[in-house]
């Protein structure tokens, strides 16, 4: 299904920039898992194939539990198998290597995923690198990446594809805009530069070392925010218009900063945090991107969810590939 389109719906006021567009992450994650049941039960019908996720964590990192939790269910929702393996902080480099070289040689395991951050003293790179490629649904193998930066068919990171997947859906065009991509990690940032490259953007990527961040990010009519600072992106960054995407996810406890943060909304964010101990704001200031953006991803409801509906797309891929179902690697489901 087609989203409306963006520019359709958009309001504006008089003056021709409105208040932001809200793109729903909720909305579009759903669709999204709906494709994937519908092909997972198609499997399942023709093939006696189910497809299978095999999460691993390691140590008690809350917000890792959350993430993989999450995955879990969605996986129950589309009919995908899992099994979760959680082991101890105390776990090693070989077990947790151990692990992943039994989960390479079942058969029955399509996709593997090892939750990141890994406690300190394991090394995050060795332990990529030795989940076997064709189960690499969170595309973070050097394989992978590789094939990604070359513009060959691969699996691509879920949360910059799930980016993609969402503009695509409310009809935001890409080819030929400036696109500024705030952060450079291997998950998110770097990815993404790649993917809108690959779509006709001009990209820029800005990190911690940028001079005069917000000269760079007003220039961008699409503005993808990775950096891991609460609410750090204001009205000074944000050309007017623009469509901008936070994929921040900053849990914030005190009523001052929620105050500052959330506007006429604080009251609402105040509530929760004193039901729920903490609430969620992205790198985006929400109050002012609200006021300047054209468009504008929330937190929550915006990219999060996305990114669990794109792990459900690779790993149905993932099975698709190893079991004979396709013959190479391509884009589509
Ligand atoms: N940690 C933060 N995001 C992700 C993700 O998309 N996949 C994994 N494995 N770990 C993460």
């Amino acid at each position: 299904m087609i989203m409306q389109s963006a520019k359709d719906s958009r309001s504006e006021t008089t003056e021709g920039i409105g208040r932001a567009q809200l793109l729903d992450g909720a909305v579009i994650a759903a669709q999204i898992k709906r494709e994937v049941a519908l092909e997972v039960a198609r499997l399942r019908a023709d093939r006696e194939i189910q497809p299978c996720l095999a999460a691993v964590r390691v140590g008690d990192d809350a917000a890792s539990a959350v993430y993989v939790r999450n995955k879990i269910r969605a996986c129950e929702e589309v009919g995908i198998r899992s099994e979760h393996h959680a082991l101890p902080a105390s776990t090693s480099a070989t077990e947790l290597l151990k692990l992943i070289a039994s989960l390479n040689g079942r058969d029955d395991v399509d996709g593997i995923l090892v939750q990141l951050p890994l406690p300190g003293g394991i090394a995050e790179d060795q332990v990529i690198d030795a989940i076997d490629p064709l189960k690499d649904i969170d595309g973070f193998h050097p394989v992978t990446v590789g094939r990604l930066s070359m513009g060959m068919p691969t699996f691509v990171p879920c949360t910059p594809a799930g980016i993609i997947e969402l503009l695509d859906r409310y009809q935001i065009s890409i080819a030929g805009t400036n696109a500024c991509v705030v952060g450079r990690s291997q998950i998110v940032g770097r990815p993404m530069a790649q993917l809108l490259l690959q779509r006709d953007a001009t990209v820029t990527i800005c990190h911690s070392k940028t001079r005069d961040l917000a000269s760079v990010t007003r220039q961008a009519d699409l503005l993808v925010v990775a950096m891991g600072r609460p609410g750090f992106i204001g009205r000074e960054h944000i050309r007017p218009g623009a469509t901008v995407v936070d994929v921040g996810m900053n849990r914030i406890t005190d009523e001052a900063t929620a105050r500052l943060l959330f506007g006429t909304e604080a009251d609402k964010r105040l509530e929760v945090i004193s039901k729920r101990g903490y609430t969620l704001v992205g790198d985006v200031n929400p109050a002012e991107a609200f006021e300047v953006a054209g468009y504008l991803t929330p937190v929550p409801g915006g990219v999060g969810l996305l990114t669990v509906a794109m792990l459900m797309r690779n790993t149905v891929k993932a099975a698709k590939l190893r079991r004979g179902e396709r013959k190479v690697m391509s884009d589509e489901l």
